[in-house]
């Protein structure tokens, strides 16, 4: 645990190059609530999460933080704790409920109330186009895994950008297509909740392929600012067995290389396209599609949570996998402190990943578009929300990132995961991220303490300038 002056240390060993961009991120379905209002349409989160035995204890985002009536609140918030910037997604079913096609005003009005609240707080918009809500309808036509979608995410790319192209500057496509493609269809963990290679490996290729479509449109609509978000897992082999080493090699491969070397590189590694060959799931990839992937980038947005440390099989049959392609690559449990959701902290791989990442796309910005921890955070007496392990975990992830930075990576920006605790996916409520707690009965924000201590860290960083 780090002691006061520790901390203090910590905090003035930070430094950050002029123009760094400070901000804390959130995504529509985590956050708004207001499910059935305004016109909008049903998405892929709301059907798994109502569908008993998916979410911890049935958990949805119904109601979420009401984040949909309570924006201007949360804008507050932001303003309070000095954030430059705001990262938040837009849901696609509230702007085309039926996917494609009708165009429901309501719903953009609604991001246009937001942004327009966000600049009148001198706060900058990161618009993330797609954080994993895909619209039920095209789910029920195929979902990622059916090429068309890739077309309809650049239709309705084009419709936001029309609506919000004068106010927002900064575009993101898809949020970690990663989890999208895996975890919603191979260990089925997230929605639409398939456990089927071959529509894992087609939602992976038409995800990017998307992302390339959506640029194209960006583009054209002068969008000068824009990125797509990876999230990166380092892969470390548990010895140095051959076996270990090709089990590190197959799942770096698949997580992490699979979405980086097309995006910036327009490739797919061809170690990963022989393995999904082998699984019998090969990429549909059609003559053209890679340049349209490798989409010129302005930035990449990293998240970072954890690293993990990988073995050669057997895997325990109840540990659901998003491999494709057998049951030989298994992640350990990490060792010493866990958060709670069970990740391992790694300030140090941090480091290293970030000039790994700058090694494989030279030339192009990065930004840290998520970083943080969950813990069971309470409000006190005195109404204080005491998170020495965020606070821990928050300083040391900075720091680790000033010592890339340092060391040559192009770090434009940062921000923490979440500005307010919010609906975790499969494991609901139960795991809190925010700076700021949320009483899910009352709905009352509290700033954490690692919430003021970003505060802290940000006001010294606009004095430095
Ligand atoms: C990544 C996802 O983008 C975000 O939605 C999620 O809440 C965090 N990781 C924490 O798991």
């Amino acid at each position: 645990m780090t002691t006061t002056d520790a901390r203090e240390d910590l905090l003035a060993g930070l430094t950050f190059p002029p123009g760094f961009v400070f901000g804390a991120a959130t995504a529509a379905y985590q956050i708004e609530g207001a499910v059935t209002e305004d016109g909008r349409g049903p998405s892929i989160w709301d059907t798994y999460s109502h569908t008993p035995g998916r979410t911890f204890q049935g958990h949805t985002g119904d109601v979420a933080v009401d984040h949909y009536h309570r924006y201007p609140a949360d804008v507050a918030l932001m303003e309070e704790l000095g954030l430059s910037a705001y990262r938040f997604s837009v849901s696609w079913p509230r702007v085309l409920p039926e996917g494609s096609g009708r165009v429901e005003q309501r719903g953009l009005d609604f991001y246009r109330r937001l942004v327009d609240e966000l600049l009148g707080a001198g706060v900058d918009p990161w618009l993330t186009l797609y954080h994993w809500d895909l619209p039920q309808a095209l789910q029920d036509r195929g979902g990622w895994a059916d090429r068309d979608t890739a077309e309809r995410f650049a239709d309705y790319a084009a419709v936001v950008v029309d609506a919000l192209g004068d106010r927002v500057r900064h575009w993101s496509t898809l949020n970690e297509p990663m989890c999208s493609a895996l975890l919603g269809h191979m260990s089925g963990l997230h929605a639409p909740g398939l456990q089927d290679p071959v529509a894992a490996s087609a939602a992976t290729h038409h995800l990017l392929l998307g992302h390339g479509l959506a640029a194209g449109r960006l583009r054209a609509a002068g969008v000068d600012s824009f990125g797509i978000t990876l999230n990166f897992t380092p892969m470390n082999p548990a010895s140095d067995s051959a076996a270990d080493l090709d089990a590190a090699r197959r799942l770096d491969g698949q997580q992490n290389r699979m979405f980086l070397e097309p995006a910036v590189n327009g490739e797919y590694p061809a170690d990963v396209v022989a393995d999904l060959e082998a699984a019998g799931a090969p990429l549909p990839i059609r003559d053209g599609d890679l340049e349209v992937i490798a989409a010129p980038l302005d930035w990449l947005g990293v998240n970072y949570y954890f690293e993990s440390t990988v073995q050669a099989g057997p895997r325990p049959a109840e540990k659901p996998t998003s491999f494709i392609g057998g049951e030989d690559v298994l992640e350990l449990d990490p060792v010493g402190v866990t958060t709670t959701m069970g990740w391992g902290i790694s300030p140090e791989a941090f480091t290293d990943l970030l000039l790994w990442i700058g090694s494989r796309a030279p030339g192009v910005p990065l930004v840290i578009t998520e970083n943080g921890s969950a813990w069971d955070d309470v409000v006190d007496a005195e109404g204080a929300v005491h998170d020495p392990e965020r606070v821990d975990f928050l300083l040391r992830h900075l720091a680790a990132m000033t010592t890339a930075i340092e060391k040559g990576a192009d770090v434009r920006g940062y921000f923490a995961w979440s500005l307010l605790d919010n609906f975790e996916w499969a494991r609901g409520y139960a795991q809190r991220f925010g700076l700021v707690h949320v009483d899910y009965e009352t709905q009352r924000r509290t700033v954490k303490d690692s919430g003021r201590v970003y505060a802290e860290v940000l006001r010294r960083h606009r004095e430095a300038q």
